[in-house]
């Protein structure tokens, strides 16, 4: 490809400029060149070469980067379900429970601190590190030696690592695992749902009833976008919609009330783990709501299996569990943030503040080529659920 000619990767316009290393023995890669949508910041990082993104896109989807081929990035991030799973809670590689529902990574380029309740994450590298080699709970079950003596021994990588870094003396390494990595996911941009184009003044763009929805979840009396607000619907907001702060909050939404004090389920109980401030029961990030419609079940632990349910707990100021498990009522939570104060809601605000909710997906986004899996079909063909890799 030459410097300046057009590729049409990942359905966006890209343009290639020449590759950071004009000098190395190995060629170049280009860089991607991304026209963003119009209305989106500048990509944080820059743009990735060719080769960085490509070699990126096989190691997020390599089922090989588990301990016992059982889980790649990609099966628990898949572009279909938002990249989430549509797990309740996610399931390691080793069967182990996740007390977290699997978080979207669309825009996550641009997204804060990661993850749902620890602000001290605040870098996708060091973020990788958790699924890959942590223990609490097991989800990939490697160690950093372990994951570069295996990828070192399959024969399709390390032409893909020199590619992707032709000037580095040891381009196989635990850094440029996370280099690749990090690479993929910033290209996980998601700007044309009808609800970007409506920002964008296209006429028509949201339907009627989306339209309707759209003005409830922005009027003061839902105050919906006072905490989902913003280009990505994550930041709060003041009365003129203006973001007044630059990262979301950790707020308790009354999703449960064990003991009549606030408590959440032991086994989540969101910053307060963390933290140990009674304070800090029950609250989480305030996630982004882009491609939401496609990113169930809801919620920090999964426990919300229907969007109109999570609004008629919103409408009555938190959520009432009756018999199970957890029963409570969230309403009276002396945790929940104020501002879940509960409103009424008609039949016919709520399909309209769906339909909203369903504006917010872009479809080619989540299926985009560039993206997919360069291994094997979806699902896995092989008995112990390990993809059976192809030639790039
Ligand atoms: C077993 C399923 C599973 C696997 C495998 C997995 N993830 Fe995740 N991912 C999750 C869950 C669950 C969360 C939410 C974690 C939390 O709240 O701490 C998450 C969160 C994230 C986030 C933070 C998203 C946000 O909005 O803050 C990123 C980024 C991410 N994963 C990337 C990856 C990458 C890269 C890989 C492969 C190296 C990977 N994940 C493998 C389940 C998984
Ligand atoms: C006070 C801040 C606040 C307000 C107001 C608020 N939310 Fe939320 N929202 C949150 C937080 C925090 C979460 C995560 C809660 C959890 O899982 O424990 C959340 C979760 C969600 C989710 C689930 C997202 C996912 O990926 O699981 C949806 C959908 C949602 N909110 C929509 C709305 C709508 C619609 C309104 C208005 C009726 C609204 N929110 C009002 C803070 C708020």
């Amino acid at each position: 490809m030459s410097a300046g000619r057009a590729v049409p990767l990942l359905g966006l316009a890209w343009a290639c400029a020449p590759g950071p290393s004009p000098d190395s023995a190995q060629p170049a890669s280009p860089r991607l060149d991304l026209a963003l949508p119009p209305h989106f910041p500048a990509l944080p990082g820059g743009a990735p070469t060719v080769a960085e993104a490509e070699l990126g896109r096989h190691l997020f989807h390599d089922f090989r980067l588990s301990v016992n081929e059982g889980r790649s990035c990609g099966i628990c991030h898949e572009g279909k379900k938002a990249y989430t799973d549509g797990f309740v809670r996610a399931v390691g590689t080793t069967g182990q429970s996740h007390s977290r529902n699997t978080l979207s990574l669309i825009n996550i380029a641009w997204r804060g601190p990661l993850t749902w309740r620890d602000p001290s994450v605040l870098e996708l590298d060091a973020q990788l590190e958790v699924p890959l080699f942590g223990e609490h709970p097991v989800e990939m079950g490697m160690d950093p030696a372990g994951l570069v003596d295996r990828l070192s021994g399959i024969s399709l990588y390390p032409p893909l690592f020199a590619a992707a870094y032709p000037d580095a003396s040891d381009p196989l390494s635990m850094a440029h695992i996370a280099s690749a990595l990090v690479a993929y996911e910033r290209l996980i941009i998601s700007g044309d749902s009808p609800y970007d184009r409506w920002l964008l003044g296209e006429e028509g763009a949201l339907s009627a009833q989306a339209e309707a929805g759209r003005q409830l979840f922005f009027s003061p009396a839902l105050g919906c976008s006072g905490c989902h607000g913003g280009l990505f619907l994550d930041l709060p907001t003041d009365a003129d919609g203006q973001p007044t702060a630059e990262q979301p909050d950790y707020l308790n939404t009354g999703l449960y009330n064990i003991d009549g004090q606030g408590g959440y389920p032991p086994e989540e109980t969101g910053l307060f783990a963390l933290t140990g401030q009674p304070e800090d029961m029950g609250r989480f990030r305030v996630p982004s709501l882009r491609g939401v419609a496609r990113s169930g079940p809801w919620g920090h632990d999964g426990s919300i299996g229907d969007l109109g349910d999570l609004l008629d707990a919103y409408a009555r100021g938190g959520r009432l569990l009756v018999g199970g498990q957890y029963p409570g009522d969230g309403a009276q939570s002396p945790l929940k943030d104020p501002r879940i104060a509960g409103f009424a809601l008609s039949a016919a605000d709520k399909a309209a503040l769906l339909a909203f909710l369903d504006a917010l997906t872009d479809e080619e986004a989540l299926s985009r080529p560039f993206l997919q899996t360069p291994f094997c079909s979806d699902p896995p063909d092989t008995a112990d659920g390990a993809c059976t890799p192809v030639a790039p």
